[in-house]
């Protein structure tokens, strides 16, 4: 099934993708508010809250403008689960041949993790071009996906983990590279907390790091 890459919804610029924890149904709606008015259109909501598709659910709904998808499915049978809940992509931790397939059963991308020259080119054999690179910081960062370039010219990264201000444009500059992710736009503490502003700022200067370089 051909189906819009992440990289086609996000649009060239929006560039960040929160990796949302919410425990509390109650607060998607304020959250998604908050990142979408800094200019953080794509938000990640991850499976390891049992509450994520309920969020998902509420966050399309109230913001249909936001770019919702569910991160760390790692269960084939997530899939559908999240697209009935309204989720417009999927992102996986790593990639296995039953999520592969379960994938293909529903019309929304999956970014599948991978890290090494192995696990990247088994990736693109299944057919994926936009790969996420977890744990960014621990898994060689910039250097790595630099080395990747020549090699796979025609795969494209969202790197998590360990994702910064501090380093955030030495990842977009590169250009095999169509976002970053990470918690640090959001954290958990911070939404559980129902920090609404405080979120928003610091989306917002992430934000204006993004576009500033
Ligand atoms: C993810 O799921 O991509 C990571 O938890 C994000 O990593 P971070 O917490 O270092 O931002």
């Amino acid at each position: 099934m051909s189906k819009t890459s992440l990289s086609a919804l996000m649009g060239k610029n929006a560039r960040l993708i929160p990796v949302l924890h919410v425990e509390n149904p109650d607060h998607a709606v304020p959250l998604a508010e908050a990142l979408v008015g800094a200019g953080v259109m794509a938000l990640e909501v991850t499976l390891r809250s049992e509450a994520a598709p309920e969020v998902i659910a509420r966050m399309r709904k109230a913001v249909p403008q936001a770019i919702v998808g569910a991160g760390t499915v790692t269960k084939p049978e997530q899939f559908a689960r999240v697209r009935d809940a309204g989720a417009l992509f999927a992102v996986s931790p790593a990639l296995t041949e039953r999520l592969a397939e379960a994938s293909e059963n529903v019309d929304i991308p999956l970014v599948p993790g991978a890290v090494t020259p192995s696990e990247m080119l088994a990736a693109r054999e299944l057919g994926f071009h936009e790969l996420k690179f977890f744990p960014a910081d621990l898994m060689g960062g910039t250097g790595m996906i630099k080395h990747v370039l020549p090699l796979y010219p025609d795969i494209r990264f969202c790197p998590t983990g360990g994702i910064s201000d501090d380093n955030i444009m030495s990842y977009l500059e590169l250009p095999n590279i169509f976002a970053v992710g990470g918690a640090w736009l959001a954290t958990r503490d911070a939404i559980e907390a129902a920090d609404w502003k405080g979120i928003a700022e610091r989306a917002r200067k992430s934000v204006a790091v993004a576009t500033k370089g």
